[in-house]
């Protein structure tokens, strides 16, 4: 996700020759997290996880466009339990029994960035983790409900606040969907609150993210020393679900939805 303070690139309208590469990196994404989900199992460590997408991805020919990405270490993001985002996979980190860890991921392929994440538990949930993880995954799904050509961008993220607060949850304002395309982040920045009818124009062609990061507490984060671990103020849960989407004539296309096929 872009963070808030960063210049943005410009805002890009795709082709439908275009749109159709687009099409091919996020199915590819998608599929990169269904191959990744069997392997979260206590006591994998995220490391493992991470090796695996970066053999998978490159065996699909492709590319991990977090590694290396403004110093990112890194193929993937693992952000485990209280990290909002950003985690870094290390052989140090073991998953245990109860967590939650969102796993996000971004091949380049033919030169276009898909970008979906997922949060997954291992092993059974507390019934705590499971609520705010299923109310993050109906954010995103209202938030993708909100996406139609002569919309706002406000709309969605209005969408996301009013149900995610309704729940008593709090939606982190530090960390934003974004365009994506042949550049991982672009305009328009796609808060996850707001204001119905406020913000930018959609249009067909518009390609973005919608990547609502709910917090069990307070919305407020912190980043770590490591300069990129967020995580929230108050060490209470975070989850997110992240799609790539296309504004299409007559409403959304989901991008990074996986293929029933597999
Ligand atoms: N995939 C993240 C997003 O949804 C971005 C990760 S940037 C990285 O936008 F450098 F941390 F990999
Ligand atoms: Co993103
Ligand atoms: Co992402």
């Amino acid at each position: 996700m872009n963070q808030l303070t960063q210049a943005p690139q410009p805002l890009v309208l795709l082709s439908s020759r275009e749109l159709e590469k687009m099409r091919r990196a996020c199915q590819l994404a998608a599929d990169l997290l269904n191959h990744l989900e069997p392997m979260v199992q206590p006591g994998i460590t995220t490391q493992a996880l991470n090796d695996e997408a970066e053999r998978w991805t490159q065996a699909h020919g492709a590319k991990s466009a977090p590694l290396g990405y403004h110093g990112f270490p890194k193929s993937i993001c693992t952000s485990i339990n209280q990290v909002v985002c950003h985690g870094i996979p290390s052989p140090r980190q073991i998953l245990r029994e109860g967590d939650i860890i969102n796993i996000d991921v971004t091949p380049i392929l033919g030169g276009y960035h898909g970008d979906t994440s997922k949060t997954f538990f291992v092993g059974q949930p507390s019934e705590r983790a499971r609520r705010l993880v299923e109310v993050t995954e109906e954010c995103l799904r209202r938030g993708i409900a909100a996406v139609k050509p002569g919309g706002r961008v406000g709309d969605i993220g209005a969408a996301i606040q009013e149900y995610a607060e309704a729940q008593g949850y709090g939606v982190v304002r530090d960390f934003v969907g974004h365009g994506v395309g042949r550049q991982f982040h672009t305009a328009p920045q796609i808060p996850h609150y707001g204001q119905a009818g406020q913000g930018e124009k959609l249009r067909p062609g518009m390609v973005f993210t919608i990547e609502p990061m709910i917090n069990e507490g307070t919305w407020k984060v912190k980043v770590l020393a490591d300069k990129w671990t967020a995580v929230t103020l108050d060490g209470k849960l975070s989850a997110q679900f992240e799609h790539t989407v296309a504004v299409t004539e007559t409403g959304v296309e989901i991008l990074t939805l996986p293929c029933a096929l597999g």
